[in-house]
C-alpha cells in the first residue's frame, strides 16, 4: 500500500516510517502542504495522509478521485479541513479520534501557568541577570472558577487537571457528558452562566458552525473582567479582532492561544525573516498578557507514535479488512453513529 504524505515535518517521519515498514504502507513523505496545486503529487498512490493545514477541499477531493485515490487518512482529530459533504462517494475520510488526549490537556495548563505567575517574562528577565521582581506578581488557581467549553476527552483531562488545582469547573457542551457533573465542584451551566461567572475560559470543542467565534465581542462583553482565555482547540472559535479589542480595554486579562483562526500559512513555519502581514496577529504577539504557541499541543513522544499507529491501522483496516471504525461520517462527523445508521 503506498500512500503519499502531505506537509511533512521532521519529527513525523520516525514514527510513521517505524509503523509503516512493520504494517507493509510505504509513506512517501512530501513536505508541501496538499491543495488543488499539489494534489497531482497523489497521481499512483493508493491514499494520501494529511494533516490539519492540508486543504481537502472539493476541488481537491475531485482531483483525488480522478486519480483514483479513495482514502483520505487524516493524521489529527479534527477534521474541519475537509469538505465532508462533498468526500461522501468520493473518497472515503479516516481521522485519529484520539492520540493523547493528556498531551492537548497539559499543555492548555502549561499556557495557563506561564501566563499567570509570569513565567515567560522571568524567563527572558533572569537571562540578562534581572532579578526585579516587579510586574510578576500572579494570582492562586486555588479556589478559581474555570469554565470548560467542551467536555469530551480533552475538555475531560483538562477538567482532572484543574481539580487537582482546586479549582471549580463550570462545563458547557453540547452533549453533556454523563456523570460528570457533580453538582458541586463540577457543573455544566448554560454558555451565559460560563461566560458571567469564570475566571478562566478554556476551550476544548470542534470547530462547527455552532462553535464558529464561539469567543466573540458579545461573549467578552459578558465576561469577568480579567478573564483569562486559553483556547487550544481550533482558531476560529474566537474571533481574533474581538480578542484584541478586549486585550486593548483590559477587559480580558489575559490570553494563551496555541491556536489561530489565520494560522494555516504561518504556524508550523519559520518565518522568523519575514514581515508578518497578519496585523492582528502581530498585535496579539506584542501584548504581554498574550502567549502564542504555534499549534503544539499535540507534540509529545507518545502522541506522535499514537497518531502513527492509528493511522496505519486506519489504512489496513480500510484496505484489507474494507471497514476502520474511525472513519468520518459526512453527516453527523462520527464514526459511532454511522455503524447504526442513527445519524441518518
Ligand atoms: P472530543 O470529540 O472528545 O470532544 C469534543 C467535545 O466538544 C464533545 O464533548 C462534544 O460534544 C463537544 N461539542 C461539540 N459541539 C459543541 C458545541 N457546539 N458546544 C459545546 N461543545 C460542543 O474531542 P477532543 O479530543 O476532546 O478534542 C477537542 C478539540 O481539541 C478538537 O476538536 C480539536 O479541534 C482540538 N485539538 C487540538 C489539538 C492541538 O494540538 N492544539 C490537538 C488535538 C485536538
Amino acid at each position: 500500500m503506498k500512500i503519499a504524505f502531505f506537509d511533512t515535518k521532521p519529527y513525523d517521519k520516525p514514527s510513521f516510517e517505524r509503523f509503516g515498514e512493520a504494517n507493509g504502507v510505504t509513506f512517501k513523505f512530501f513536505e508541501t502542504k496538499l491543495n488543488e496545486d499539489t494534489a497531482e503529487l497523489a497521481h499512483g498512490f493508493d491514499g494520501v495522509c494529511v494533516f490539519v493545514n492540508d486543504t481537502v477541499n472539493a476541488a481537491v477531493i475531485d482531483r483525488l478521485y480522478e486519480m483514483g485515490v479513495r482514502v483520505v487518512a487524516l493524521r489529527c482529530a479534527g477534521f474541519n479541513n475537509v469538505d465532508m459533504k462533498h468526500a461522501f462517494g468520493k473518497v472515503h475520510v479516516l481521522r485519529v479520534p484520539a492520540y493523547s488526549p493528556y498531551a492537548v490537556a497539559e499543555h492548555t495548563m502549561a499556557l495557563l501557568l506561564t501566563s499567570i505567575r509570569r513565567i515567560h517574562k522571568a524567563y527572558i528577565r533572569t537571562r540578562d541577570y534581572n532579578f526585579s521582581l516587579a510586574g510578576m506578581t500572579g494570582f492562586d488557581l486555588h479556589g478559581k472558577t474555570v469554565g470548560v467549553i467542551g467536555t469530551g476527552r480533552i475538555g475531560r483531562v483538562f477538567i482532572d487537571i484543574c481539580r487537582g488545582f482546586g479549582m471549580k469547573v463550570l462545563a458547557y457542551d453540547k452533549f453533556p457528558a454523563p456523570g460528570l457533573d457533580n453538582g458541586d465542584t463540577i457543573r455544566y451551566v448554560t454558555l451565559d452562566e460560563l461566560f458571567t461567572q469564570s475566571d478562566i475560559i478554556s476551550l476544548h470543542a470542534p470547530l462547527t458552525e455552532d462553535t464558529y467565534h464561539i469567543i466573540d465581542a458579545e461573549a467578552l462583553e459578558k465576561c469577568r473582567r480579567g478573564v483569562v482565555l486559553l483556547n487550544t482547540s481550533r482558531g476560529a472559535l474566537v474571533d481574533a479582532e474581538a480578542l484584541l479589542a478586549g486585550i486593548k480595554s483590559r477587559k480580558v486579562g489575559a490570553a494563551c492561544l496555541d491556536v489561530y483562526e489565520e494560522e494555516s500559512d504561518l504556524f508550523f513555519e519559520d518565518n522568523s525573516g519575514h514581515i508578518l502581514d497578519d496585523d492582528t496577529l502581530a498585535r496579539l504577539i506584542s501584548m504581554p498578557n498574550v502567549i502564542v504557541t504555534s499549534h503544539q499541543a499535540f507534540l509529545t513522544e507518545e502522541a506522535l507514535s499514537n497518531i502513527a499507529e492509528t493511522t496505519v491501522d486506519n489504512l489496513i483496516g480500510f484496505f484489507e479488512n474494507g471497514q476502520c471504525p474511525n472513519e468520518v461520517c459526512f453527516r453527523c462527523g462520527s464514526a459511532q453513529d454511522c455503524k447504526d445508521g442513527k445519524c441518518f
